[in-house]
């Protein structure tokens, strides 16, 4: 049975949620779910905006069909054509196969190395500042390349200020009939998810996302339609500052984020210890991770929001622990930049974990790295007490100094 939403009064979301999909991409654990959003507009022309994943295929289509009541599809407009937005164009196509596809050179190019059966008269190309009119509404593109593909584009309604935003606003988490942003609690309930979406998908691209923030800043938005996650009617400056923080790798919160790697739980009580006196010291707004038993995904997301990070590991293998390696190599790969870190080591013999890490980070672009430091030999003793709390010490100061 169809299922869709209006969004406006001749907009419609035709979209579906996943709640079987335990991998996005095949990497980002989802433990409430995901949603393909789509948009139909009834005009004097018909319109899609984008389509969805292939898992709600059918529901989608039967949205589709449901809203057009009838009528023919004159237009496909694509955004974005990563498979989970573009899996179901081939179904469209072969329903409604005098649709005309409205969408970037370069999308069309991925398009056909995807196999998509498109025939060129069928295409109309557009570049950045065209403008398409369906009747009563006119459009323009936009482009927004790396956001989060080099294709990618958003498209803006001038006659109602809908934004089309492709993956940029989108977050994880299933919709469940709700599918306002203001009909949930966001700042408790979705903020997390989104985060978690915008720094591991889009996060390496923060320069091309504070460029297309900027040419959103021109433009009269009234809704941010995204590609996945709730549609924004009120409140659009609140998570437009989301993302400013985000995408200039800003910390939203002074904060610290204590991630240990341990293998017989002696850093980990280090990590412990350094947690409590920090406390002691007032600063309380700290998570503390084991870098073995949280996907790295989750630790990206909180980079992106907290301003210290302390990394504790033990020495494996003459190295830095593999979990703890693998979330440095994230780190670099997602471009995360301005945060202070400070860094505890631990070893039996031969320690060099603290010196590896340091490398690591000193890699990265704009970081701060504490000079007080914690060397540990195999445990945490009396005689290490003073290097923690000088630690705690100087970490403290730094998120006071911030
Ligand atoms: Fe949700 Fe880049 O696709």
């Amino acid at each position: 049975m169809y299922n869709y939403r209006k969004v406006t009064d001749d907009l419609y979301w035709v979209g579906a949620d996943d709640h079987r999909l335990a991998l996005f991409e095949n990497i980002h654990p989802l433990y409430h779910g995901v949603s393909y959003n789509s948009y139909v507009l009834l005009d004097e022309q018909t319109v899609l905006f984008d389509t969805a994943d292939w898992s709600v295929g059918r529901q989608f289509i039967e949205n589709v069909k449901a809203v057009l009541g009838g009528r023919s599809l004159d237009y496909m407009v694509i955004n974005h054509v990563e498979p989970d937005h573009a899996a179901s164009i081939e179904e469209i196509l072969l329903r409604w196969p005098e649709v005309k596809i409205i969408t970037t050179p370069k999308a069309v190019i991925i398009l056909r190395q995807f196999g998509f059966p498109i025939e060129t008269e069928q295409i109309a190309e557009v570049k950045e500042g065209d403008t398409w009119c369906f009747g009563t509404h006119t459009v323009t593109f936009v482009n927004a390349p790396m956001v989060h593909w080099p294709e990618a584009m958003v498209t803006f309604d001038l006659t109602n200020g809908v934004l089309f935003s492709a993956d940029a606003f989108g977050s994880f988490r299933s919709l469940d009939g709700k599918l306002f942003a203001d009909e949930h609690n966001f700042p408790v309930e979705w903020i997390d998810d989104a985060r978690r979406y915008y720094t591991n998908i889009v996060g390496k691209y923060g320069p091309q996302v504070m460029a297309l923030l900027k040419k959103a800043g021109g433009l009269d938005i009234k809704y941010i339609c995204p590609l996945h996650g709730p549609v924004w009617r009120k409140d659009i400056g609140y998570i437009l500052d989301k993302y400013v923080h985000w995408a200039s790798y800003k910390p939203e919160e002074n904060g610290v984020m204590i991630v240990y790697a341990s293998m017989y739980g002696n850093t980990e009580n280090a990590a412990e210890i350094l947690a409590s006196k920090l406390a002691e010291r007032g600063i309380t707004n700290t998570r503390l991770y084991d870098v073995s038993s949280t996907h790295v995904s989750y630790l990206i997301s909180d980079l992106f929001k907290y301003s210290h990070l302390v990394l504790a590991s033990v020495t494996y293998n003459l190295g830095i622990f593999p979990p703890m390696h693998n979330f440095l190599a994230d780190m670099k790969a997602l471009n995360l930049q301005n945060r202070t870190v400070a860094i505890m080591e631990n070893g039996s013999w031969a320690i060099r974990s603290g010196a590896l890490m340091k490398e690591k980070v000193e890699a990265l672009k704009h970081m701060t790295i504490l000079n007080d430091s914690v060397t540990l030999a195999s445990s945490l003793r009396e005689q290490n007490i003073a290097e923690v709390d000088a630690l705690a010490d100087a970490i403290a100061a730094s998120i006071v100094a911030s």
